[in-house]
């Protein structure tokens, strides 16, 4: 007898439909074709075992099982389930008719119960697509496929409990339900930190909501101890919170790398990642011999948060340039070649040099002369050249840190840098995958954030007294831009501030954000 039993196989983060095709018939014999990978030819000692203990058994006759289309590369051990549904059906031991509603995905083990597997959310937006009507997957992923709705999600924990529920007994376990929008509504400003917490440090907190509000990356230097990571964990509270859209494509990734914990659903707030510095290429990136998602694609719609910059080996940080740019990434290897998204906020910090105390208040730096900018030197320039705001931060005084004052809140703040996103998707609404200020490249530029021939003089004559380079000037153009759209959104409604002029306190502003550009730096004691 021939069935057919719905799968899906991921590729990249979406799921491609598998139809698993069994034949039994007299003889003996068994034999997988279609492009499975080891682990999916290793199913058939799995299977054998699992049936046993299900009270079922492996049909005693000659089995073939054509994976299809055959193109696609089936990987892992996800579709040792539906093999087993095949086989029954082949064998008559369960019904062919009814079987194309449903669609499985699991990896059985030995004694019959089911595992979980990685990336059941992109393979139930998959079975809604396909009008499938019920997808059965493990029950450690039941919560993370259950977001999908208009297909019945079904978690199991045996191969018994899924013959069960097609053989429709009145004890098989029920679909599970999540009212994904009302959870998703409730949870979207839950964080377990704020900014009301981090005492004094006005400028920085200043500095970052500048870079929330325009999507730039910024880089911390200061001493340790100074409250960089402190910071820099709160920045996701003042981004915008995530679209349900955004949310449903960060969980995406992170299902298919299978960072999803038990019974967490759709990922609610922005990702913050702080990958280390003994971070390999291929988990930075993402890769590896079955492709995975890396630290990049894990913070998509988040923040990348690299401390001590410069202790990243120079191979690591050559990685990030392309995907900064390009806001996804291309991962080729000789068997396969997969996009991931990688739309990340670069956040960095760094000591300004090898002992921590270069322009210190109190501290002496020991450091020789030239260590500081050979220091410096370590991160690249094409690189340092994607960093719009670059900040000096010195830790708070005592009394500061001991007093009662409360900071502003994550909620203030968020607000003003939501006002000047509006701005901005009214602004480059017609421009092609272009959201934010800090995507703005030279041509961008000369439209929406040019100065006045007075403000450009300024500009220019400031630049030459902090000798400042060339290559400052778009990127402080790009800043004061979001500072001038931070400061109009305040007051006047989004469309009166798309096209209103930046200022002189404007620019001079986001000149302060070039700290390391001046050429002296690093070269005064
Ligand atoms: N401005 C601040 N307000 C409140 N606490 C601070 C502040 N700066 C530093 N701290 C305290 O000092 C600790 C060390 O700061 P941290 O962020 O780890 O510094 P860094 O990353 O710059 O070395 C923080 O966990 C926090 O308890
Ligand atoms: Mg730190």
């Amino acid at each position: 007898m021939l069935s057919k039993v719905y799968s899906a196989a991921i590729q990249g983060i979406e799921a491609l439909p598998v139809t698993i095709e069994t034949f039994a018939e007299r003889g003996c014999g068994f034999m997988i074709v279609g492009l499975p990978d080891t682990a999916v030819k290793e199913s058939h000692q799995r299977i054998i075992s699992a049936l046993k203990h299900s009270g079922a058994e492996m049909p005693r006759k000659n089995v073939v099982v054509n994976l299809a289309p055959a193109d696609v590369k089936k990987e892992g051990a996800g579709f040792d389930l539906p093999m087993a549904i095949g086989m029954l059906a082949a064998d008559e031991r369960i019904p062919v008719e009814g079987l194309e509603e449903y669609m499985f995905i699991g990896e059985l083990s030995l004694d019959g119960s089911v595992l979980p597997i990685p990336g059941a959310l992109p393979i139930a937006i998959r079975a809604r697509q396909m009008g499938i009507k019920r997808l059965i997957v493990p029950i450690d992923n039941v919560t993370e496929a259950a977001v999908v709705n208009n297909v019945a999600v079904y978690g199991v924990r045996t191969l018994r409990e899924v013959i069960s529920i097609i053989m429709g007994d009145k004890e098989a376990p029920k679909a599970t339900e999540i009212d994904t929008r009302a959870l998703f509504a409730a949870s979207s400003s839950i964080f377990d930190y704020d900014f009301s917490e981090v005492k004094g440090q006005e400028s920085v907190k200043r500095a970052f909501e500048v870079a929330c509000a325009g999507g730039h990356n910024l880089l911390m230097v200061g001493p340790p101890g100074a409250g960089k990571s402190m910071l820099a964990k709160r920045l996701p509270t003042i981004l915008p919170p995530l679209s349900m859209g955004e949310a449903l494509e960060t969980t995406k990734i992170h299902s298919v790398a299978g960072k999803l914990s038990r019974g967490s659903m759709l990922l609610t707030v922005r990702p913050f990642r702080t990958p280390h510095h003994t971070v390999s290429p291929v988990a930075l990136v993402g890769g590896g011999m079955s492709p995975m998602p890396g630290e990049i694609s894990l913070a998509h719609n988040g923040v990348l948060f690299l401390d001590e910059f410069p202790e990243f080996p120079r191979s690591v940080l050559e990685v990030l340039r392309q995907p900064i740019e390009d806001r996804e990434i291309t991962v080729s290897r000789a068997k396969y070649t997969v996009n991931y998204p990688a739309s990340f906020m670069l956040v960095a910090s760094m000591n300004p040099c090898p002992c921590g105390y270069y322009g210190h208040p109190k501290r002496r730096c020991t450091c020789l002369p030239g260590q500081v900018s050979k220091y410096m030197n370590k991160i690249s320039g094409p690189l340092m050249d994607r960093i719009d705001i670059q900040v000096e931060i010195q830790p708070v005084e005592f009394d500061e840190l001991a007093s009662q004052e409360q900071g502003e809140s994550s909620a203030e703040i968020r607000n003003r840098v939501i006002a000047a996103r509006n701005v901005q998707s009214l602004r480059y609404k017609d421009e092609n995958g272009i959201h934010c200020n800090a995507q703005m490249n030279s041509r961008l530029i000369h439209r929406y954030a040019w100065p006045d021939e007075a403000g450009l003089k300024r500009l220019k004559e400031r630049m030459e007294r902090l000798s400042m380079s060339a290559r400052a000037f778009d990127r402080i153009l790009r800043t004061a831009r979001t500072i001038a759209d931070l400061d109009y959104s305040s007051r006047l409604p989004a469309e009166e501030c798309v096209d209103a002029p930046i200022l002189s306190t404007h620019l001079a502003e986001a000149i302060g954000y070039r700290a390391l550009d001046r050429d002296n730096y690093g070269q005064t004691y």
